[in-house]
């Protein structure tokens, strides 16, 4: 796949999980979603969930052996701790596009922080599921005019 987006722990349960927060669409909308326009670009996305760091970190070693291009990726609650998930994406040398859902700002000061901010693109927080399709949009007129 040219593009991959990859969801931390916990955004299985999106849909029923916390909706003043994360709303009401679900992983496998959002997923679906992505697919189709991406299907409509004619760009190769693939899509990958996990509630475990290694199996999101080894996720990340297989995008390099695959060529994909770009990333975008919700760390989830890993944004807020993973050094082995940061350090993952730096050794691919993937760039990417860091998404939430909510806005991380004006939450709890533990999660005003990210492990991979510094090294994204850019941060789209707090525009719900349509934050995953605006960072896809993006990456499709890159994608043009690489
Ligand atoms: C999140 C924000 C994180 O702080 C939180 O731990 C999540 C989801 C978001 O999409 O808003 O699980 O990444």
């Amino acid at each position: 796949p040219r593009l991959l987006v990859i969801h931390g722990p916990n955004l299985n349960l999106l849909g029923a999980r916390e909706p003043k927060y994360y709303g009401l669409t679900t992983l496998a909308d959002i997923n679906l979603a992505l697919a189709r326009r991406a299907e409509a670009a004619g760009v190769q996305l693939d899509s990958f969930q996990s509630n475990h760091e290694g199996a999101l970190i080894e996720r990340v070693h297989a995008a390099r052996d695959e060529g994909v291009r770009y990333i975008i990726i919700n760390p989830a609650a890993y944004t807020h701790t993973s050094v082995a998930l940061r350090d993952a994406v730096a050794a691919a040398g993937i760039p990417f596009i860091e998404v939430h859902l909510s806005n991380v700002h004006a939450r709890e000061p533990f999660r005003h922080r990210s492990y991979f901010s510094d090294l994204a693109i850019g941060v789209i927080s707090g525009l719900g599921s349509e934050g995953y399709l605006l960072a896809l949009e993006y990456l499709i007129s890159k994608l043009k005019a690489d």
